[in-house]
Formats: structure tokens, C-alpha cells, sequence
């Protein structure tokens, strides 16, 4: 028979072996779990080490037994973060990141004329993949630009669906007789919308008025409208001072407004001018009078140096003014030397 008191004597041993060799509480492992998790162990119960969600060790997990000794044995275990796949590159954008790991997030934005096309981040996930799905940067379109009034477009090339891309261009004419205001090419812009598009607006010009000594012609029409023509032309001595032929213009105005301007009568008798580069005798090359805007050279003397120099006149719608210091000679005053044959100055 054992006594009580000796049972409970070796019973106290008995647990002093055992408890004296119980594991502590693990360590601690960054991003790895452990189960069962307590504060103490017995010898030969089991823990194993898992990486947290989203992280990965080379194998695996790690199971360890509590020794005897109540020493865990050394873990080797190493939790690292899930990649996810290479998203440093998106065309025609940019990639904002740090790295591609588990848990970051990077953004994305698109290039001037581009859009996202998709979210504006993303996030490595647990599982290493990107949520949501990477965007693409997707180039803006314009919708076929609307035609002004009374424009036709003359060059567009839209792409499949009639939208432009960014930067495309589309020109336009006016129908005839309309003048057009502002650009005639608009460009599609990183907007998706139009720069500004021309105006074409119906110009009427007035009835051009005849010239006096003269006249002008121009269609026969109940209005005259924007590029149409008139054409001027004067009676016989009479010069056209101005085109012949004048425009009717986008302000509703015409290019031009010739008039006839009147030949000149020459006064004198007799003297050789300078026309045209050439040597001329007045009374012949004029005899019909000179005609507006023609040009001559009379010949005048310096009298102390006994030489010639020139002055010019020109016949300005009617008026020639001979120049003052030139001398006519009565044609019986023959022993006198005529200016235009003295040596010039
Ligand atoms: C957006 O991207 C998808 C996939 O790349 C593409 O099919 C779609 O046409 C794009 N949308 C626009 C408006 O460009
Ligand atoms: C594109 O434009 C043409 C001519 O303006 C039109 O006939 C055609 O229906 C348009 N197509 C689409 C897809 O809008
Ligand atoms: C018309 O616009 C285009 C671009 O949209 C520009 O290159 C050109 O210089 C402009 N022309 C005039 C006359 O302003
Ligand atoms: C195009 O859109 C932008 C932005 O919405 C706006 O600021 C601009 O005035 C628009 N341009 C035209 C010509 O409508
Ligand atoms: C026509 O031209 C004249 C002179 O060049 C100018 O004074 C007038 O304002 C113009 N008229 C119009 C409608 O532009």
C-alpha cells in the first residue's frame, strides 16, 4: 500500500520532469502566423508556421514539434511578399510606383491626346495578381465635325466609325459667293472637341458706279456677291487710273475704285525731253497730247557754269506743269544754243 503522501510526493516530481520542459510561446516570424498559438507547450505537440496571406516562403510552411528540451528548434522560415507581373511600362502614359509587390498600389496616367482607358490605380493582390485589370491608354476622338452653313467639308479623313483622332484635320470651303470668317481648318483636339469651325456668310457688293469719261461692266445679275468682277475701261484720251479689272471683296467692298483721269495739251512749241530713257522731240511725240501719269525730262541751263541739267514733269489728269527753269526760244533767236544741246553738268 502507498501512502497518500507519497503518491502526491511523486506525483510532484512526475510533473516537475514534464512541466520544467514545456516550449515557450514560438517567436514571432514577420508575415507568418502560428497554429495553434499559446502560451506554452508540452513536448511533442505540434505548431506549424504559415506566411500570412499574400506573402510566400520558398517551402512552403514550417511544422515543428516541442522537443524534450523544451527548445523550439532554429526556423529558417522566411515570409516574403507576392510580386505581381511587370506593370512599369504603359503606352503612351506613365506608371506611377514604388515596387510591384504585395500590397502596393501604382497609378497610371495617359499622355496629352490620350485617355485611361480603365481605372486610375491598381493593386497587387494577395493572390499576385493586379485588381482591377491594368488600363491601356486609348487615343481621344473627335465625332465628325458638324458643317457650317452654306461650307462643304473639303478634306477629312475620318477613321473607321467617322471619329479623327487627336490632332487630325478638317478643312472646309465655302459654296460660291459666300466669303468665309475665320480658319477654314479645324483640328480635333485633345478635348475630343473641334477648335473652332469658319463661317460662311452670303457678301454683297454695290452696283460698281461708271467712271466719268469712262465705264464698267459687270454681270448682268439682280445682285453682285462676293469674288464677282467688274472691269473699267475710259474714253478715248482719257487713262484708267487703277486695275482694270476689280474684285468684290469679303467686307462687301470692291478691290478697287479706278477712275478715267484726263490727257494734258503741251504748251510748248519745241524742245527735246527725255521719255522713257530716249531722247524725244515734244511737238511730235505729243502732238495728240500727253497721256495721264506719262513722264518727261526737260532740259534747263546753268548759266554760270555753262551746262545742262534736268527736271522732270508729268501730266497729272489734265495739268502739265512745264518746269519754270526751262527757256523756250523764239524760233527767230537761231544764234541762241538750245539747252539739250549744251554739255550736262
Ligand atoms: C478601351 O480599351 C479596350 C481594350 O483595350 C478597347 O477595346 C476599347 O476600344 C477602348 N475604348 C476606347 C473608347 O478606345
Ligand atoms: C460615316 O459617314 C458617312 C458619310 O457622312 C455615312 O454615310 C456613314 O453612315 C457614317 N458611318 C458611321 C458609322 O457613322
Ligand atoms: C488655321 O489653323 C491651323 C491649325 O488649326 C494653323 O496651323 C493655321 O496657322 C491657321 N491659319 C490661320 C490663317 O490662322
Ligand atoms: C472643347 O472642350 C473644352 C473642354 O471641355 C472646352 O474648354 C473648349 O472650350 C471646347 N472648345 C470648343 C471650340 O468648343
Ligand atoms: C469699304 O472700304 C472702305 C474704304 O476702304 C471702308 O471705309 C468701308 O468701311 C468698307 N466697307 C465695308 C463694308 O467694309
Amino acid at each position: 500500500m502507498i501512502s497518500p503522501a507519497l503518491f502526491l510526493f511523486s506525483s510532484f516530481l512526475c510533473h516537475v520532469a514534464v512541466a520544467g520542459r514545456t516550449c515557450p510561446r514560438p517567436d514571432d516570424l514577420p508575415f507568418a502566423t502560428v497554429t495553434p498559438l499559446k502560451t506554452s507547450y508540452d513536448p511533442g505537440e505540434q505548431i506549424t508556421y504559415f506566411c500570412k496571406p499574400g506573402y510566400v516562403s520558398r517551402g512552403g510552411m514550417r511544422r515543428f514539434t516541442c522537443p524534450l528540451t523544451g527548445i523550439w528548434p532554429i526556423n529558417t522560415l522566411r515570409c516574403t511578399a507576392r510580386v505581381c507581373p511587370f506593370a512599369g511600362i504603359l503606352e503612351n502614359g506613365a506608371v506611377r510606383y514604388t515596387t510591384f509587390e504585395y500590397p502596393n498600389t501604382i497609378s497610371f496616367s495617359c499622355n496629352n491626346g490620350f485617355f485611361l482607358n480603365g481605372t486610375k490605380s491598381a493593386q497587387c493582390t494577395e493572390e499576385g495578381i493586379w485588381s482591377p485589370n491594368l488600363p491601356v491608354c486609348s487615343p481621344v476622338t473627335c465625332p465628325p465635325p458638324p458643317t457650317p452653313k452654306f461650307a462643304v467639308l473639303s478634306a477629312y479623313e475620318p477613321l473607321a466609325g467617322n471619329r479623327s483622332v487627336y490632332g487630325k484635320q478638317a478643312v472646309f470651303k465655302c459654296l460660291p459667293n459666300y466669303a468665309m470668317f475665320g480658319n477654314d481648318t479645324a483640328t480635333c483636339t485633345a478635348h475630343g472637341n473641334w477648335t473652332q469651325l469658319p463661317e460662311c456668310r452670303e457678301v454683297k457688293c454695290p452696283f460698281p458706279i461708271r467712271p466719268d469719261n469712262g465705264f464698267v461692266n459687270y454681270p448682268a445679275k439682280e445682285a453682285l456677291t462676293y469674288k464677282d468682277k467688274a472691269t473699267y475701261g475710259c474714253h478715248d484720251t482719257y487713262v484708267l487710273d487703277g486695275p482694270e479689272e476689280v474684285e468684290c471683296n469679303k467686307f462687301g467692298n470692291w478691290s478697287a475704285q479706278p477712275s478715267c483721269k484726263a490727257s494734258c495739251k503741251v504748251s510748248v512749241k519745241k524742245a527735246t525731253v527725255i521719255f522713257e530713257g530716249e531722247r524725244v522731240k515734244i511737238q511730235e511725240k505729243f502732238k495728240n497730247g500727253m497721256l495721264h501719269g506719262q513722264k518727261v525730262s526737260f532740259f534747263c541751263k546753268n548759266k554760270e557754269k555753262k551746262c545742262s541739267y534736268t527736271e522732270d514733269a508729268q501730266c497729272i489728269d489734265g495739268t502739265f506743269e512745264v518746269p519754270s527753269c526751262f527757256k523756250e526760244h523764239s524760233s527767230l533767236a537761231f544764234w541762241k544754243t538750245d539747252a539739250w544741246d549744251v554739255k550736262p553738268c
